[in-house]
């Protein structure tokens, strides 16, 4: 089995998807931006070839290289991957240029557009926000006028909550419209008040075989307003509890209506204090942040390899049991410039080492990231337990008795 992986070492987590294509057997040829002694040597090891294209923006540079570079040097390609939010267009593009099963384009699309992606749910009868494509002041004015107050404002395109207004006015809305003059193209929606959980799953043939669901602690919105949270997201022991199951059932309804062939997919959704669940929106990828990580710990498993089963084989064979609930916890500085110091991590480590499983902070003497480009921000804990409320508890200590100090 030859497969095609676009950037396959590049965001750094691409390049475990491609170890465990080698692992389970495939020829691997990876085609990206990066030179291939910028990768590590696993994923060198796991790349059978490798073509250096100057960008995998120049679509059609790309079909031309790997006709030349791939096709014409005697690989016969069987499957073409792309896990990279950016290049999952480009991966669908060139399984038409070449003729390789998986998703097309006209597939792949309402993926990465959110209002043809609502629009294809909405006529599959799924509960969506009450939602309108906006191109001018005008046409949000008239969205905001039908859809009323609250409601919030956001990017067609966007990612990380950038650009996204909740509005509970028409002063708020007002403001909103200014700040978001940037923005092409706008989505005016209903403000759905509730919590938010995740529905990721690896599919084949349009039904999840392994699927998981993550709990945001708090809300992205509010996580994104106040730089001393230290965000959550928890993978939870138990998506199948009774106050998930309309979650769970609307995530397998939503990939059956988008006919997803097979991989990763990666759905946010509200829930509402009633009960009801409200679709979010829906990656055909892995979500970031390490959330695969945090499904490997929760499950003691690998959900690399069984990405890479679903894609070869049409079948997931690793058995996913449910241990723990597992939580990753994203730290940020106070202050601004390189870290000085970090506190309370001894302490910590003393009552509840036993439930770590990774911790990665920035370094005294690292220059801080920008907490509102990253989620990662100075640094991640990973923390799991069996029962949810001791996992939400040590969760929370991480927040309040760990501290970095930039300056
Ligand atoms: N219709 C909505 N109702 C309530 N909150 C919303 C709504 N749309 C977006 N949000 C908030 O904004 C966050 C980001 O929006 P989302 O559609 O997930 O875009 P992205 O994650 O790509 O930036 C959501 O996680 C949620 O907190
Ligand atoms: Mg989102």
């Amino acid at each position: 089995m030859n497969v095609l992986m676009l950037s396959p070492g590049f965001p750094v987590e691409m390049s475990y998807f491609t170890q465990a294509l080698a692992k389970i057997g495939a020829r691997v040829i990876g085609v990206g931006e990066q030179p291939v002694a910028a990768f590590s040597e696993d994923t060198r090891k796991a790349l059978s070839a490798y073509v250096q294209v100057k960008s995998l923006v120049d679509e059609k540079g790309v079909i031309d290289e790997i006709r030349r570079e791939v096709i014409g040097r005697g690989h016969a390609l069987d499957r073409i991957e792309c896990l990279w939010e950016p290049f999952i267009i480009l991966a669908a593009q060139l399984r038409e240029a070449f003729g390789v099963p998986g998703m097309d384009v006209a597939t792949a699309l309402p993926f990465r557009d959110k209002e043809a992606m609502k629009q294809k749910l909405d006529a599959a009868g799924i509960r969506t926000p009450r939602h309108a494509k906006c191109s001018s002041e005008k046409e949000s004015r008239a969205a905001a006028e039908r859809i009323g107050y609250p409601l919030i404002i956001k990017p067609i395109a966007g990612a990380g909550s950038a650009d996204t207004h909740r509005c509970d006015d028409a002063k708020q809305f007002d403001a909103a419209l200014a700040a978001t003059r940037h923005v092409p193209v706008v989505s005016v929606e209903e403000f759905i008040d509730g919590e938010e959980f995740t529905f990721d799953t690896i599919t084949v043939d349009n039904v999840p075989r392994f699927y998981n669901v993550c709990w945001y602690r708090p809300r992205p919105l509010i996580q994104r307003q106040h730089e001393w949270i230290s965000p959550q997201t928890i993978a939870l022991r138990d998506p199948d509890a009774p106050r998930l199951k309309s979650g769970v059932k609307m995530g397998f309804d939503v990939i059956r209506a988008l006919e997803y062939p097979y991989g990763f997919t990666h759905m946010e959704w509200f829930l509402k204090p009633d009960g009801e669940a409200v679709f979010g929106e829906i990656g055909g990828r892995v979500p970031g942040a390490r959330t695969s990580d945090l499904m490997n710990f929760a499950t003691d498993s690998d959900v690399y390899v069984g990405w890479a089963q679903a894609v070869c084989f049409g079948r997931v064979d690793q058995p996913f049991p449910r241990k723990y609930n597992a939580a990753s916890i994203f730290k940020r500085a106070q202050g601004q410039g390189h870290i000085q110091r970090i506190t309370g991590v001894e302490g910590f480590l003393a009552r509840y080492g036993q439930y770590v499983a990774a911790m990665e902070l920035l370094p005294v003497g690292a220059p801080r990231r920008n907490w509102k480009q990253t989620l990662i921000s100075d640094g991640i804990v990973i923390v799991r337990h069996q029962d949810l409320g001791s996992c939400c508890e040590i969760a929370d200590h991480v927040g309040t008795d760990i501290q970095l100090y930039a300056g």
